[in-house]
């Protein structure tokens, strides 16, 4: 049985002081997540306040990037082991703004996800089609592609802690979410790929998340679909009341 997790992606926003706000809101009314997982994914400054805040309660942190490399002279990089010890449990890479507008390649977000599976964190790997793919009949060759040039290297124990999250780039942060049928459609074709690189017991063991414009009036439906093991959350998860409505998926 796969757990359900929901995500939140904040992205660049919030200060400390707001992370912690929406973080104790989220905790005063989040209720039974017994069947499922928790995870907010504030900007790097506010992963040391909010680690505190979340030690021994059921929401966990997650870094939005990590760099590949343990140390060095990397100005402006963050390495897998620092996430660790600021206390992340999963990291990002292959966000679709990392790889349009900072010009990531998968053979980057690879070495990227490596690294994090190395130093224990468990990545969450993005993969999704821009507007122009999809309406070329391309969407899926182009998902199948990122998805394995992205676990290129990874073994069945090591996807056993990865997270993958299919995001259509059109729908992010546009308020047109995939259709149920087709978000379900995309996560089957993700199964089938981590079936033919692994097998069909690894890959019926590994979460898929949907992303893009998931909203408390659309969650409910996308998380009925077979293939849909939970939600990265960007807009929807900056408040309290409508990330608290999406972790309570029905
Ligand atoms: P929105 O929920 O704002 O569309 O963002 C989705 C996303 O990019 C999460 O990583």
């Amino acid at each position: 049985m796969r757990k359900p997790l929901i995500a939140g992606n904040w992205k660049m926003y919030k200060t400390v002081g707001e992370g912690v706000e929406l973080v104790e809101a989220l905790l005063r009314d989040l209720g039974d997540t017994h069947d499922r997982e928790v995870l907010v994914c504030p900007p790097y400054t506010a992963l040391h306040a909010l680690s505190s805040l979340l030690q021994e309660t059921p929401i966990m942190l997650g870094a939005q990037d990590v760099f590949y490399e343990a140390q060095g002279a990397f100005t402006g990089a963050i390495a897998p082991g620092m996430l660790k010890d600021v206390g992340c449990q999963y990291a990002i890479v292959g966000h679709s703004e990392r790889r349009q507008i900072f010009g990531e390649s998968d053979e980057l977000i690879n070495r990227k996800l490596r690294a994090a599976l190395a130093a224990g964190l468990r990545p969450i790997l993005c993969v999704g089609e821009i507007k122009p793919q999809r309406d070329a009949g391309q969407a899926e060759a182009v998902v199948v592609g990122q998805v394995k040039a992205g676990l290129a290297g990874v073994s069945a124990s090591e996807l056993l802690n990865t997270v993958i999250a299919y995001e259509p780039v059109w729908a992010i942060g546009t308020g047109d979410t995939a259709t149920p049928a087709d978000a379900q459609a995309m996560h089957a074709t993700i199964r089938g790929t981590l079936a033919e690189l692994y097998d069909q017991a690894t890959a019926d063991q590994i979460r898929i998340q949907y992303g893009g414009s998931v909203k408390p009036d659309n969650v409910d439906e996308l998380m009925s679909q077979p293939d849909i093991d939970g939600a990265l959350v960007g807009g929807a998860s900056l408040k309290a009341d409508s990330f608290l409505r999406i972790i309570q998926f029905r």
